[in-house]
C-alpha cells in the first residue's frame, strides 16, 4: 500500500467520522498540553470532565504554575497516575520561569520540558505547530502492527524505534497535525483492542495484514505482562472531638503529595493483636481512646498494585494531646473533604462518614 494512500484514506475516514473534542478545536499549545496529560492511559469519556474542570480553574499556564499542588492534586482526584498531576504542576512552573509562560515551539525543545516524553512532545509539536512528527501511543501500534503485518513485539526494547520508522515514513508532507490525530482516533473507535467488531466495514479491510491472516487478536504482539505487587495496609482513623488525624504522604509511592489516616503496612493481613505488638504508636493510642469500629476488606486495584485494606477507627480522648510531626495534623471533617485523597480513601469516607467526593 502506497504511503500516501494510506494517509489520504485515514484522513478522510476522519474527517467525516470524528469525535468532536474540545482540544481538537484549538491550536493553544496550554490546552493540548493539559488534553495529552490528562488522556494518557486513560479514556476520553473519563478524561473529558477533567479537562474542563482544568482549563476552568486555570485558564493559563500561569494560574497552573501559581497553584498550590495540593490544589491540583485536589482536582485530579479520581483520575489516579497521580504523578501525572504533580509533574503537569511542575512543568507549568518550568514554562512559565524559564520560558517566560510560553511554550517551547519544537519536538526537540519541547522533550526537555520535565514529564514531557517523545508521545507528549509530538502530540503537541504536531496538533498546535504542525510539525512533522509522528506520534506514538497504544492506538497507534495497534493500527500499524494490524494493517501491515508488523510483528515486533510492542512491550520489547526495539518497538519504539521500528514503529516510530513506520509511523514516520507514513507521515503526509503536510497535515502532521489531522494524520496523527486520525490514526490514533483510527485505534480507539474502528481498530479497537481484542477483536474489532467493524472489521469488515474497515476502510483498510482490503489492505489490512491481521485482517486477511485472522491475526485480529494476535497483533499487535505484547509478551510482557505487567507484575502486580501485593500490598496489605491497616489505616488507622483517629478521631478527637470531630476531627481527623490526616497523613500527608511524603515518601516517593503511590499517592505522594496526597492525604490518607495514619497507616501501617505489613506484609500480609494482620488483626489488631498483631498490629499492636508491631506499631508502638498504635498501643499509645488505645491507652487514650476506644477502638470505635473495624471496617470490612476493601481491595483496591491499580495497574501495577492490588492493595487490601482495613480501617479501624480510634475516638481518641479529649485530654490527651499527641505529638505530631509537620505532616502529620487533624483536620475538621469539612477540611477533610477538600484535601486531595486516593480513591481508597473517598470510598471509606462516602460509606463511613458520609463525605461526598
Ligand atoms: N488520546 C490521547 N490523545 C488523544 C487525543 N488528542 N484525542 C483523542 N484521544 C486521545
Amino acid at each position: 500500500m502506497e504511503n500516501n494512500f494510506f494517509s489520504q484514506k485515514l484522513i478522510n475516514w476522519y474527517n467525516s467520522c470524528k469525535r468532536d473534542l474540545p482540544w481538537r478545536n484549538t491550536r493553544n499549545p496550554y490546552y493540548i498540553w493539559l488534553s495529552e496529560v490528562i488522556l494518557q492511559q486513560t479514556r476520553v469519556v473519563q478524561g473529558m470532565p477533567y479537562y474542563y474542570k482544568f482549563i476552568e480553574a486555570f485558564p493559563t499556564v500561569f494560574d497552573l504554575a501559581k497553584a498550590d499542588e495540593a490544589e491540583v492534586l485536589r482536582l485530579w482526584q479520581g483520575l489516579g497516575y497521580y504523578s501525572r498531576a504533580r509533574n503537569l504542576h511542575a512543568t507549568a512552573k518550568i514554562v512559565v520561569e524559564q520560558f517566560g509562560g510560553i511554550f517551547p515551539d519544537s519536538y526537540e525543545k519541547l522533550l526537555t520540558l520535565k514529564g514531557v516524553g517523545t508521545y507528549t512532545a509530538a502530540a503537541i509539536a504536531s496538533f498546535a505547530y504542525d510539525e512533522n512528527v509522528a506520534v506514538l501511543d497504544g492506538n497507534v501500534y495497534r493500527v500499524l502492527a494490524r494493517v501491515f503485518g508488523i510483528e515486533t513485539d510492542i512491550s520489547g526494547n526495539d518497538a519504539k524505534k521500528v514503529f516510530s520508522e513506520w509511523a514516520n515514513t507514513l507521515l503526509p508532507e503536510k497535515n502532521a497535525s489531522t494524520h496523527n490525530q486520525a490514526i490514533m482516533e483510527f485505534g480507539a473507535v474502528q481498530c479497537t483492542p481484542g477483536m474489532p467488531s467493524a472489521c469488515m466495514f474497515c476502510i483498510f479491510a482490503d489492505q489490512c495484514v491481521a485482517r486477511s491472516e485472522g491475526k485480529q487478536t494476535i497483533l499487535p504482539v505484547k509478551t510482557k505482562k505487567v507484575k502486580v505487587r501485593e500490598r496489605f495496609f491497616h489505616y488507622i482513623v483517629v478521631e478527637q472531638q470531630q476531627r481527623f488525624l490526616m497523613n500527608k504522604r511524603i515518601n516517593k509511592d503511590i499517592w505522594e503529595g496526597m492525604f490518607d489516616f495514619y497507616l501501617i503496612e505489613a506484609t500480609e493481613l494482620m488483626g489488631l493483636e498483631k498490629l499492636l505488638e508491631k506499631n508502638e504508636f498504635l498501643s499509645q493510642l488505645l491507652q487514650h481512646g476506644l477502638i470505635e469500629s473495624e471496617s470490612a476488606l476493601y481491595t483496591h486495584i491499580l495497574t501495577h498494585q492490588r492493595i487490601q485494606t482495613k480501617f479501624w477507627y480510634i475516638k481518641l480522648n479529649a485530654d490527651f494531646s499527641l505529638n505530631l510531626p509537620e505532616n502529620i495534623q487533624f483536620y475538621s471533617l469539612d477540611e477533610v473533604e477538600a484535601l486531595p485523597k486516593s480513591t481508597l480513601i473517598n470510598n471509606y469516607l462516602t460509606q463511613n462518614m458520609g463525605i461526598i467526593s
